[in-house]
């Protein structure tokens, strides 16, 4: 594959490394400045994406830019002919996310979500297990997608300065990737939710440094600095229901001293339980009553339809970039026209969806229906 990536900060590294791991080609990098493609030093440096698609006319572009910009590079990548792989969240409205994908039907291509986490061959074990029936039906699922990224009161990120991030925070930076991973594993959709946000740190202070965006609207400070009120959600507390009948909470949190990226999935079903922890993914504990065992990642147990997510044999730790690395490529077999299980643009309007629900919930204090018209759960999220 000829990629393209926009963006040139941290997830684009990660991308543009997957990307010469599955021997596809960095053709060209464009940034917000074109310093900051060049000192990206992979490909050629752009400053213009309009430039870029015509002059390089990628196979596929991968969005690596600051949530509020996917919406608009996916139309214009599509427009011009690639395919796109985007990141999380796939955009900041369900609408923006309708009109990508009716973009990526007018022109014909694929539309890929990073959703990372479901790249696990122990995800995919507990997929197959629970789609068996191995714990029967499933009645409680709880969850954690504990970060200490933005903890020290003296740091800022883009995601603070309005406009770039969205309506909601924490949530749109780890929330999606748990609530894929949820309805990913159950194979059943989140139904209905009710949050609870709380804003920990709602001062937060700009001073321009690499990372924290272009200045932002806001009262200078006399360091010349710019101070901004931030009133999203650095905490979130939700309930949830599933349509296939399990319930239960999650919290997802943006403070959390000593959780870089804390991501739990505990499920208990009538004749057998689960969890899962992201920073030990290659394994998992099965629970049965009166029994706790401890399941090492096994290439051999895994479903022969599974067994390409394992890249070494057992014994041998994989890690985030092999997951990683297992969606980009199963996103770019759907590109090419095989039959393929990636995280969809479907999956990802489902996921500013739950978000949308989250924070009219929080508004309003009561529980919400999660309702996408014209979604197709059974598509996006295939048990087969
Ligand atoms: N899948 C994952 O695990 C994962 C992890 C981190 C971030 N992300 C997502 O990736 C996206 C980028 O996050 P990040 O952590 O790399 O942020 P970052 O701040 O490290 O990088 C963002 C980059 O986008 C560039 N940029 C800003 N405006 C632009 C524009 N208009 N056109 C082109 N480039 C522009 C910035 O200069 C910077 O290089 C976000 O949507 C984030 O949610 C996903």
């Amino acid at each position: 594959m000829r990629a393209a990536i926009v963006g040139s900060g941290y997830i684009a590294r990660v991308h543009a490394r997957l990307i010469a791991e599955l021997c596809g080609d960095v053709v060209a990098v464009c940034g917000r400045t074109l310093s900051g493609a060049q000192a990206f030093g992979i490909g050629q440096a752009y400053d213009n994406l309009d430039a870029m698609l015509r002059a390089e006319k990628p196979d596929v572009v991968h969005i690596c830019s600051p949530n509020s910009f996917h919406a608009e590079q996916t139309i214009a990548s599509f427009a011009a002919g690639a395919h796109v792989l985007c990141e999380k969240p796939m955009a900041t409205s369900a609408d923006d996310c309708r009109r990508m994908i009716d973009a990526a039907d007018t022109a014909g291509r694929v539309g890929a979500i990073a959703y990372c986490y479901r790249g696990y061959p122990i995800v995919r074990e507990l997929r197959r297990l629970v789609r068996n029936g191995d714990f029967g039906a499933l009645w409680r699922i709880t969850g954690l997608y504990l970060s200490q990224d933005v903890c020290d009161p003296d740091k800022y990120v883009w995601h603070f300065s309005p406009g770039l991030c969205g309506p909601a925070f924490a949530l749109f930076d780890y929330g999606v990737h748990w609530f894929d991973l949820l309805q990913f594993v159950t194979g059943q959709p989140i139904a209905e939710i009710q949050a609870q946000f709380s804003t920990r740190r709602p001062d937060r202070t700009w001073h321009g440094n690499p990372g924290e965006g272009p200045r932002p609207r806001g009262e200078a400070t006399e360091d010349g600095g710019v101070r901004v009120d931030f009133a999203l959600e650095d905490q979130a507390d939700l309930l949830l229901r599933l349509a296939g009948g399990a319930s239960g909470s999650a919290t997802v949190m943006a403070l959390s001293p000593g959780n870089p990226n804390h991501i739990a999935l505990s499920v208990d079903g009538e004749s057998g339980g689960f969890d899962w922890l992201q920073e030990q993914p290659n394994s998992f504990v099965e629970r049965r009553p009166g029994l706790k065992i401890i399941r090492d990642r096994d290439p051999d147990r895994l479903d022969p339809a599974d067994r390409w997510t394992a890249a070494v044999p057992g014994g041998h730790p994989e890690g985030y970039p092999d997951a990683f690395r297992n969606v980009i490529a199963e996103s770019w077999r759907g590109m090419r026209g095989e039959t393929a299980d990636f995280p969809t643009f479907g999956a990802g309007l489902r996921g500013i969806a739950i978000v949308e629900a989250a924070v009219a919930s929080a508004a309003e204090r009561r529980p919400v229906t999660v309702d996408i018209p014209g979604a197709d759960f059974a598509r996006d999220y295939p048990m087969d």
